[in-house]
């Protein structure tokens, strides 16, 4: 943990073409500046991040996941470039590794690689047969001699196919000496942090290139960054959770947030979503599911069963077109086109097709509480709020507007009228 981070996400990120700052973007879920933050904290207790464009935005986003991370707002209006972005910031720890906000795909192994060795500074280096758009690496017998930025290359220097991904790890020493002495004396008049290894060379420090993924190392600059960055995530949770013992039939058509949990053993189907933090628990998910914020354990749903944020479902069977939404369903059947919303069923209870639960009266939303063994025909409306308590039968079409009692029937329904020979006396004897 004796290791300091800093996460340069000040940048305007113009490429991305948004009103959403683009650290706050996300992948599987998650911003994709809370994925570097989630991966640093697995190995410092110490992390800073620097802001500067829609700062507060950024700020609360930040605040409201995290109370441990220092916020630092770069003054780029003076000091502006990755170099104006390391003003002023103190770190606790003797090495400082240096991330950007904007690189989801980093893993806990490449951190560690960057972080270990003993030269003065590592840093991160891919080789691309197309450099266009990074700072070229100029490497001699192994070590690191200088960056020299694309716009201030020679056209010789262009040709070099080791480029900077961006990453270092430096000595904190080096950092508070060198970035007060960085000049923007470069074609993009900015203060580049990338000067720092020429300092570094003329004073014989060592400077290590670290070899590092295209893959991993990507910046996400525009939306089509973001979906390429999307795809590669999502199979990577994919894989981990196939190889833990979860069925997915067709894993390319499956969606899958990187904060979901699985226990036991877990089906899900071609076409399933599952977002936020849901936790599935030897759950069957079955063909174009969503299910979202949500407990499945022991459960089936679908398929095409909705499952909204804040239900619990347990020991219970959700059939298809039946949206659930913060409701609690435990050993209960409810097989075709419903909706239950802010209700609590329990054990036995079997819900009718077409039952739907009136929750919402225009102004706020009711709790619906329904007791064991409790059979509601088909095409049931639930006026909330109401209790139906155990052992109750519904009759198919009721409008339930009361409390029932324990063991009782309700029924509501128009008497049934039966006109005999009416259909020839309306369309005449020829039909
Ligand atoms: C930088 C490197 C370049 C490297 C490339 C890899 C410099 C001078 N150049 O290029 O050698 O190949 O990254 O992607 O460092 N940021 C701030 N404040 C600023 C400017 C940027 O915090 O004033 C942040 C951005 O939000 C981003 C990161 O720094 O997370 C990198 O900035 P970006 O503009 O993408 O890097 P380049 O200048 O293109
Ligand atoms: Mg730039």
């Amino acid at each position: 943990m004796s290791i300091s981070i800093v996460i340069l996400a000040a940048g305007k990120g113009s490429r991305m073409k948004s009103t959403t700052p683009k650290v706050l973007h996300t992948i599987s879920g998650k911003p994709m500046l809370f994925h570097a933050i989630d991966a640093s904290l697995k190995i410092s207790d110490d992390i800073t991040v620097v802001i500067y464009h829609q700062a507060p935005r950024v700020r609360e986003a930040i605040e409201k996941e995290y109370d441990n991370i220092n916020i630092h707002i770069q003054d780029a209006e003076q000091f502006p470039g990755t170099g104006g972005a390391m003003r002023g910031i103190q770190t606790k720890y003797q090495k400082t590794l240096i991330l950007n906000g904007d690189m989801p795909l980093i893993t806990q192994n490449s951190l560690n690689a960057l972080t270990s060795g003993d030269a003065d500074i590592n840093m991160s280096v891919i080789k691309l047969n197309n450099p266009s758009g990074y700072g070229r690496v100029i490497i001699e017998n192994g070590k690191v001699k200088e960056i020299i930025e694309e716009k201030d290359c020679t056209p010789i220097q262009k040709e070099t196919k080791s480029v900077n991904a961006g990453i270092y790890c430096v000595s904190s020493e080096l950092l508070n000496r060198y970035i007060p002495k960085l000049n923007n004396n470069n074609a993009q008049e900015e203060y580049y942090l990338t000067d720092i290894i020429k300092m570094a060379v003329d004073e014989n420090r060592t400077v290590a290139p670290i070899f590092v993924s295209e893959e991993e190392f990507k910046g996400v600059n525009s939306k089509l960054d973001l979906a390429e960055a999307e795809i590669i995530m999502q199979n990577r949770i994919k894989e981990k959770l196939m190889l833990s013992g979860v069925i997915m039939r067709f894993p390319d058509s499956i969606y899958i947030d990187c904060r979901a949990s699985f226990e036991g053993e877990c089906i899900l189907e071609n076409g399933v979503t599952i977002l936020g933090k849901s936790k599935l628990i030897n759950a069957h998910i079955k063909t174009n599911s969503v299910i979202e914020d949500s407990i499945i354990e022991d459960s089936g749903v679908g398929p095409m069963g909705r499952i909204r944020p804040l239900s619990h479902l347990k020991d219970t069977h959700i059939g298809n077109f039946v949206e659930v939404k913060k409701s609690t369903l435990n050993g209960v059947k409810a097989g075709h086109l419903s909706y239950l919303g802010d209700a609590s069923i329990d054990e036995g209870s079997n819900i009718g097709a077409g039952t739907i639960t009136c929750n919402y009266d225009g102004k706020s939303k009711h709790k619906t509480t329904i007791g064991k063994n409790v059979f509601v025909g088909s095409d049931t409306q639930i006026v909330a709020p109401v209790t139906i308590s155990d052992n109750v039968i519904i009759g198919a079409g009721t409008t339930v507007t009361k409390d029932i009692k324990k063991g009782s029937l309700a029924i509501s329904r128009t008497p049934l009228k039966i006109v005999a020979d009416f259909y020839y006396r309306f369309f005449g004897k020829g039909k």
